[in-house]
């Protein structure tokens, strides 16, 4: 009788512990989800106990270093776990995480785009991270804790810190940071401690005058100017080329120093008490429920024993439906490919340029007043200069040749600088780059890009010619083509000009790809050009293509070129915009866009055409294998002359190219080799063509062969 009733209570406990244990444990399946993906590339390390890649409920079972409120994970502190892999690339879904905590492991990846968008306190010191800082960090506007002391973090801070007015600890020490301090860091109101000791940053640091700093270090960087008064006291600054003595009055015109509040109020206040779990965590449960089975009722481990079976298959199949995990092969095919120089320059601060003379100059600068006061610091080469094999040209002679950068010799402005055609006295005629001082601050970096570009060499890329540096001005003097660019062919001829025949177009996409095949699979390392588009594709008198602006990819900033996807420009893959970052798949991408420009003659984006059309990769796409949605799509100023096979066999390769997942899309190796067979048919069947009369060289005998 006694055991009956000892059964009965058993088992009713046993039912009420489980079922609680359901109720209050059942995590967020989306947050479940991203955890069981960041354990998958993490390397499903041991020392993560309790956590699973496939199942589990890391709020309820207690996942190491996992603290939730309610269905939800606040805190992940995975701190000196010895974690390497990499964090994926789905942490921006964990909306409720307000403290991260990865330092002191050895990651050896870059710090992903995608992070908890409403930490609080994020923690990435020591942890062997390399690359930049994402710009998503801009857009943290509860951040009051950042830490990415001692990694391998390079070039300059792209990151604004306009929005992150909470922030009063920063923590950049001991990393390879370079350039000017952003600008923005003025918006720092509450900044009390920054630590910026042990990297390369130059220029003043003028702007922290009137942040409410406590404690602040600048040692062992490359800071020039003056240590500004409101600083003096709390600033270490050793290792320093600081110009003594006082410092000179402001130049009239600058607005008065806004001077925040100095007694900031203490926001670690806020650093989450807590959040504990309710309920019984999933730990006391176990341990619960198995001590009443060891006391005895067998019938009760068996009814426990069902339930806990099928209520842990009702978690799996809920898990499954969100985002399936990535594995970690996909994740590794997004991490950016080998870029030559990993120095990203801000284009969203205005350099405060060092003048040693009092008077402000307002005026542009021009080539014509070239400003010959001593400039902020040359550091010393460390280039082989005899790696170079480009000719050195003087200002004074490419000012001659230009007219002084005359607006008539003006052929081409991007985002890098402006091209002039110059005319040199011995009747040769070349294009300079006058690269924009907003994207290259500094004379080692460029003749590093120099040396590079000086050594690609490729009938289908641009060659270099000569150089040029001096006064802080940076220029490149290429080859010019008299053809001007495939942009400006296909979209600004006029009427009566001669439309590009279809075998000149397949000739010109398939240069320019075994350009691209170069740079991707011969060049070594891997070179990613960035900036693939109809306008850096030069044609000469034969209509042969040459890529410009390779090697360049180190002046074009990743979150400028999302920022460009965002508005528009059509040729940026969908992973440009998510993840700030390109790789030699998104080059393939927008590969993809130049054919379909070439085949359909629109443009990557059109805000004239109706909304369905704007974007040519959405309008095209879903149409390319329809033979006669295709017959509709070509250029209409091809009159119907081509061949539909050759056609179909086109948007085949462009339909490849174009794919949103991009480890789909094809190496440039097989882009190029499609390409061949396209000409080699074509010229089998030569009649079917039309006569390309605005092309001298018919044939490219380069890809005649049987
Ligand atoms: C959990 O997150 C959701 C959505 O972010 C929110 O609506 C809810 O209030 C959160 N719950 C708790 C207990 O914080
Ligand atoms: C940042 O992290 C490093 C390494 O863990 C630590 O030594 C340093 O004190 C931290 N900085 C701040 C401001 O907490
Ligand atoms: C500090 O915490 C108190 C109570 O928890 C809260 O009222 C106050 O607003 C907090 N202060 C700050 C700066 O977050």
């Amino acid at each position: 009788m006694r055991l009956l009733l000892l059964l009965a209570v058993v088992l009713l406990v046993a039912i009420l512990v489980n079922f609680s244990s359901f109720v209050n444990g059942d995590t967020d399946p989306s947050d479940a989800s991203v955890l069981r993906v960041l354990y998958t590339t993490l390397n499903s390390p041991g020392q993560l106990t309790k956590w699973s890649a496939n199942g589990g409920d890391p709020c309820g079972e207690s996942w190491t270093g996992i603290t939730c409120s309610g269905n939800n994970v606040t805190e992940i502190k995975l701190s000196g776990l010895g974690l390497s892999g990499s964090l994926g690339s789905q942490l921006d879904s964990l909306k409720s995480v307000t403290n991260f905590d990865i330092s002191n492991n050895n990651m050896g990846s870059q710090i992903p785009y995608q992070l908890p968008p409403n930490v609080q306190r994020l923690n990435l010191a020591s942890s062997g991270f390399s690359g930049g800082l994402p710009y998503s960090i801009s857009q943290m506007t509860s951040l009051q804790y950042l830490n990415v002391s001692h990694n391998q973090i390079q070039g300059s801070v792209i990151v604004s810190f306009d929005l992150l007015s909470a922030l009063n600890t920063l923590d950049f020490s001991f990393n390879s940071m370079a350039g000017n301090l952003p600008q923005s860091f003025r918006s720092l109101t509450s900044m009390n401690k920054m630590y910026l000791q042990n990297n390369q940053f130059s220029g003043t640091i003028d702007v922290l005058a009137n942040l409410p700093l406590g404690n602040l270090n600048v040692e062992n960087n490359q800071f020039t100017g003056w240590i500004p008064d409101q600083l003096k006291g709390i600033v270490q600054s050793n290792g320093n080329s600081w110009i003594s003595g006082p410092a000179p009055p402001p130049p009239p015109g600058t607005p008065p120093a806004n001077n925040p509040n100095r007694d900031h109020k203490s926001r670690e206040n806020s650093s989450n008490p807590g959040s504990k779990k309710s309920g019984i965590g999933g730990g006391g449960v176990a341990g619960i429920v198995i001590s009443i089975l060891v006391v005895g009722a067998i019938v009760a481990f068996f009814i426990i024993k069902k339930r806990s079976r099928r209520s842990s298959s009702d978690i799996e199949k809920l898990d499954k439906q969100p985002l399936a995990p990535l594995t970690s092969q996909k994740v590794e095919e997004l991490k950016p490919y080998q870029i030559s120089s990993t120095v990203s320059v801000g284009t969203f601060e205005t350099p405060t340029a060092v003048t040693l003379r009092p008077p402000p100059i307002d005026r542009l600068k021009s080539f014509d007043e070239v400003d010959i006061s001593p400039k902020p610091i040359v550091p010393p080469k460390k280039i082989n200069t005899a790696q170079i094999s480009a000719t050195q040209f003087s200002i004074a002679d490419l000012q001659i040749a230009t007219d002084s950068f005359n607006v008539e010799n003006l052929i081409g402005e991007g985002s890098i600088g402006r091209v002039y055609c110059a005319q040199f006295d011995d009747g040769k005629v070349l294009a300079v780059k006058k690269i924009n001082s907003s994207a290259l601050q500094n004379h080692e970096d460029f003749l590093n890009i120099v040396s590079e570009i000086s050594q690609l060499h490729h009938p289908n890329i641009i060659e270099l010619v000569g150089y040029c540096s001096e006064h802080g001005q940076y220029l490149l003097v290429h080859e010019f083509h008299k053809n001007g660019s495939l942009h400006d062919f296909l979209h600004l001829s006029d009427e009566d000009s001669k439309p590009l025949a279809w075998n000149s177009r397949v000739k010109i996409a398939l240069g320019a790809a075994r350009a691209l095949e170069y740079l991707h699979e011969v060049h070594s390392p891997s070179m990613v050009h960035k900036n693939i588009k109809s306008a850096n594709i030069l044609l000469d008198l034969e209509l042969n293509p040459h890529l410009s602006d390779s090697g360049l990819a180190s002046l074009i900033n990743d979150a400028d070129q999302a920022l460009n996807h965002n508005t528009g420009s059509g040729y940026g893959a969908p992973e440009v915009a998510m993840y700030g970052q390109c790789t030699i798949k998104s080059d393939v991408y927008s590969f993809g866009v130049v054919m379909l420009e070439l085949l359909t003659g629109r443009t990557p984006f059109d805000s004239e055409r109706p909304r369905s059309e704007q974007s040519l990769v959405r309008w095209a796409t879903p149409q390319l294998h329809d033979i006669d949605a295709l017959a509709k799509m070509v250029d209409p100023a091809l009159k119907g002359l081509y061949p539909v096979k050759s056609i179909s066999r086109f948007a085949d390769v462009i339909a490849l190219c174009v794919q949103s997942e991009p480890e789909f899309r094809p190496p440039m190796s097989e882009v190029v080799e499609a390409l061949v067979r396209l000409v080699q048919r074509a010229n089998m069947s030569k009649r079917t063509y039309s006569i390309d009369r605005s092309s001298r060289g018919e044939t490219d005998s380069q890809d005649n062969q049987p």
